[in-house]
């Protein structure tokens, strides 16, 4: 299968690029500057904006061997930048970010701008710009300043741009794209999700044979979708288990082994470990200290579990394509904020190997291969939970009474998001208890009930939020369905603080 690939320079927005060119129904994967890259069934080379200046110390530079490979490259931004320079160019330091909209003027009808006006409006966010072009190139496009936006090396098929045409404020970028993968890099083949699910069976039933596997099933989306897409695979031959840690919403338990075991008729095994986490628990209030408790907590239960059976060769992960991507790019990044937990340890101790079928997915399309495999809706389309659970959003100390709250809490404000259709408007929704006490009155008599908090927030990816208007209305209906029918709650605020500086989770 061919496919285009993209060299990241850490822009925001190198994901949204391979998910523009995944739109087209071709297949494109982001890779690092420093990885080692096989160039097989490559068809053409993206080299993506980045925040750094050519001219600072550490900038990371285009791999060499891009230029003996006779592959069509295109440079967005800093990738123009990095072109420039390479091939002989010069760029100059403009004192003045320029950032957000532009008019541009195309000067070129064929190649990249085919099909595209002689003006448009496009995004641009740099403060260096191109002013000398490299040998044998001419320039395509220029701002309306005069900035040079694009030059092209036609008998070496090298483009290089200024703007984004990834991001939506940018008119005809999904054009240029396709100009430049279809016409350019004459990338025929199509790529689908049910391609993707075919291949991926054949691949799984290579691979494992008829060995065994095992996976911990959360309930989530990533992990429901590869536990369905291995079991289609290799049937009975996969286990799948489901660590109830007591710290999930209401009923979920319940719900897990209808859906996948009931219905889809997995191998499941529940393993009831309530009683060994709050134990664990027990007088601990430091939210990183709960994480990693937790964390480790899991994984003895789930080992508990595999060693069951000596023939697990297999630890299925639902690793997902921004895991790959965020883990590779961590390392350009420094401060820890949360440690966010998974199955890790397992591997080694027991020496299985890691199967991850979901890596070269985005999460939108991990969802349309769910629906593919018939997963409900609901599973699909729910909201992100963090691992520890219930755990990071009882403030404080952990109690069973506290957890009985906060679930049937949450059981209200999500079935009332839900029912007045603001569910899918939020990315996030969940209410925190809160240690604190409030005064009230029930009847005649004073109260002296805890105080809930209710998030819900508008994100990307969780990496920066906004907390969401949601119409004082459904807040009233919420509030005062809590205060109705749960016990012991006196008090419901509304967190209107974005991410930075607040964080989505309260601990
Ligand atoms: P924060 O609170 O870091 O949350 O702004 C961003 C997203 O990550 C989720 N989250 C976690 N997920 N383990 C997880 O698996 C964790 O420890 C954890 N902490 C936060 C959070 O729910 C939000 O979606």
């Amino acid at each position: 299968m061919s496919k285009i690939l993209i060299f990241d320079f850490g822009s925001q927005y190198t994901q949204l690029l391979a998910r523009r060119i995944r739109e087209l129904g071709v297949f494109s994967e982001v890779v690092q500057v420093e990885d080692k890259v096989s160039y097989e069934e490559v068809s053409g080379i993206i080299l993506s904006g980045g925040p750094d200046s050519v001219y600072a110390e550490d900038s990371l530079k285009i791999p060499e061997e891009i230029f003996d490979l006779d592959l069509p490259i295109l440079g967005i931004c800093y990738g123009m930048h990095a072109l420039a320079k390479k091939l002989g160019g010069d760029i100059k330091r403009e004192k003045v970010r320029e950032y957000g909209r532009t008019r541009l003027l195309n000067l070129k009808k064929d190649r990249l701008f085919n099909d595209i006006p002689e003006k448009f409006i496009v995004w641009m966010s740099h403060s260096d710009s191109v002013v000398a072009l490299p040998e044998n190139a001419e320039i395509i496009a220029k701002t309306e300043n005069n900035i040079i936006a694009g030059f092209e090396i036609k008998e070496k098929n090298i483009f290089a741009i200024q703007f984004h045409p990834e991001v939506m404020h940018s008119e005809y970028g999904n054009d240029m794209l396709e100009n430049f993968v279809i016409q350019i890099c004459h990338v025929s083949d199509t790529w689908s999700l049910k391609d993707f699910e075919d291949e991926k069976i054949i691949e799984i039933k290579e691979v494992v044979g008829n060995k065994k596997a095992i996976i911990g099933l959360s309930g989530g989306v990533d992990s429901s979708v590869a536990s369905v897409l291995m079991h289609k695979a290799i049937g009975n031959n996969l286990k799948a288990v489901f660590v109830d840690h007591g710290l999930l919403r209401l009923n979920e338990a319940t719900e897990v082994k209808k859906i996948f075991h009931e219905m889809f008729g997995l191998d499941l095994t529940v393993v009831d470990a309530k009683e060994r986490f709050l134990n664990k628990l027990k007088g601990v209030t430091d939210p990183e200290q709960k994480r990693k408790i937790i964390g480790e907590e899991f994984v003895r239960v789930f080992e508990e579990e595999a060693i069951k059976d000596p023939d697990y060769e297999f630890l299925v992960q639902g690793t997902i394509y921004s895991d790959v991507i965020e883990s590779a790019a961590s390392g350009k990044k420094t401060a820890k904020i949360k440690t966010h937990h998974n199955v890790g340890g397992l591997p080694e101790k027991m020496n299985l190997k890691i199967l991850e079928p979901l890596r070269e997915l985005f999460k939108d399309e991990v969802r349309k291969l769910g629906e593919l495999l018939s997963i409900p809706k609901h599973i699909l389309y729910r909201h992100p939970f963090p691992g520890p659970g219930l755990s990071i959003r009882v403030l404080g100390e952990i109690t069973e009474e506290k957890l009985e709250i906060l679930k049937h809490v949450d059981d209200v404000y999500i079935r009332t998001l839900k029912e007045t259709g603001w569910y899918e408007k939020v990315w996030q929704a969940f209410p925190v208890l809160t240690p604190l006490r409030t005064v009230g009155v029930v009847g005649d008599v004073r109260s002296y009930d805890y105080v809930v908090a209710l998030r819900a927030v508008d994100s990307i990816e969780g990496m920066t939020a906004d907390w969401s208007r949601i119409p004082f209305e459904v807040l009233e209906l919420v509030s005062s369905r809590i205060t109705n029918e749960v016990d012991n709650v006196g008090r419901i605020v509304y967190d209107i603080t974005s991410k930075p500086p607040a964080t989505i989770e309260w601990e």
